[in-house]
């Protein structure tokens, strides 16, 4: 089941959280800071060992004092324009962050951010509806797969894209 959620990430009660992070892990503003902040100081020691990563791709640590079991580091494009590959890259971080959810073999709820649909300028629309696609395809494998808005308008674009009927 997808759902939209308009709030905080770090409330969530769910087995793991995604963070829209930097390639060097190292914390942020942002969902990525938030998700520090919440965690506490072990996150970043935990993440930081694991970077850098390339844009597209994703791991996993512990989720410390979150409520979330592990969290999910997922790297998203910054946005050029749209002709540098923007839309694969988002579309990976996505995927990739799935393949690490499955890997951890406890994972049946996950709750993602708007990946990239904040400092890195990604178009929200675009970006909400690549997010959208990717879901569906993992639907089956998550008992909740929460879509996280950090506002309503971002919450409108992803009931209004879930409404529609997948292409
Ligand atoms: N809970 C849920 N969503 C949030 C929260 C939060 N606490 N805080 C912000 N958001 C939303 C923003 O409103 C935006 O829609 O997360 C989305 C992603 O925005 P950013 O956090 O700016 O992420 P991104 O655009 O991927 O940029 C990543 O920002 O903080 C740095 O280290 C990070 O360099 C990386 C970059």
């Amino acid at each position: 089941m997808i759902e939209v959620f308009v709030g905080d990430i770090t409330e969530l009660e769910v087995d793991a959280i995604v963070n829209a992070a930097s390639r060097a892990l190292a914390g942020g503003g942002g969902v990525d800071g938030a998700i520090h902040a919440a965690a506490g100081p072990e996150l970043v020691r935990a993440s930081r060992a694991l970077g850098p990563i390339e844009t597209g791709s994703a791991v996993i640590t512990p989720g410390f004092r979150l409520p979330a079991r592990h969290v999910i580091h997922a790297v998203g494009p910054i946005w050029h324009g749209g002709r540098q590959g923007e839309a694969e890259l988002l579309e990976r971080a996505y995927e990739t962050s799935f393949e690490r959810a499955l890997g951890a073999g406890d994972v049946r709820s996950i709750a993602f951010p708007a990946i990239s649909a904040g400092v890195y300028g990604y178009p929200k629309e675009s970006a909400v509806e690549i997010a959208v696609r990717v879901m569906r395809r993992h639907e089956k494998e998550f008992r909740r797969i929460v879509a996280c808005a950090f506002d309503e308008r971002t919450g409108t674009l992803y009931r209004r894209e879930l409404s529609v009927r997948p292409k």
